[in-house]
């Protein structure tokens, strides 16, 4: 285990095992259909890409970068899109991809925005949900696991930049980011 992390809160095996889960659950729901995964930039990338190699319906991909951080630790509530989608999605079925859902200001902003452009429908598919810090009411249409009130590092997520490459997701020690 690093020497940041006070403890696993979901390993490499129970990640792998939720992931095909859902992968079964998107794959019948959208049986017959091909969803452009939307997948935000850069927390998502480990679940995306394992979501979608569990996943056998045809699925197209593509990405948006959104800033809501910087780089402490709490929501300043200004989400900002550093990177837009490269295609039009009009008439498309859209899945979010998302690492987790915190305040929700994030997914929020999002799927207004890709409302806005008339796709077919929005869902949002989103590994980790912080559900006691929600300050706007939005939920996920497909979710890994809930998550409790801890800053979490690991399987894409950061704290300033570091440990998205580790294989699990942990908590982080609060001696980290309490200095
Ligand atoms: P929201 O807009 O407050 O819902 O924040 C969502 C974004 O905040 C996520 O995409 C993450 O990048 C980040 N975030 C929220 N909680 C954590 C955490 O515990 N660890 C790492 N990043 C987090
Ligand atoms: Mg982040």
């Amino acid at each position: 285990m690093h020497q940041d992390v006070e403890s696993i809160m979901f390993s490499k095996e129970q990640l792998q095992m939720r992931i095909a889960e859902l992968a079964a659950q998107l794959d019948s729901e959208y049986a017959g259909k091909t969803p452009l995964m939307v997948g935000i930039l850069k927390g998502s990338v480990m679940f995306y890409a394992d979501l979608l190699r569990a996943m056998t319906i045809p699925v197209e991909m593509d990405f948006m970068a959104i800033s809501s951080y910087g780089a402490g630790s709490k929501s300043s509530g200004e989400v900002k899109l550093i990177k837009d989608l490269d295609r039009k999605i009009e008439g498309r079925d859209v899945i979010i991809v998302e690492d987790i859902i915190d305040s929700g200001y994030t997914l929020s902003y999002l799927k207004r925005m890709l409302y806005s452009r008339k796709p077919s429908s929005v869902k949002i598919c989103a590994l980790l949900d912080k559900y006691s810090r929600r300050v706007v009411p939005i939920e996920a249409d497909y979710k890994g696991f809930d998550c409790e009130d801890e800053f979490v590092i690991g399987f894409g997520l950061d704290y300033a930049e570091r440990y998205r490459n580790l294989p699990y997701i942990g908590i982080l020690k609060r001696s980290v980011y309490e200095k």
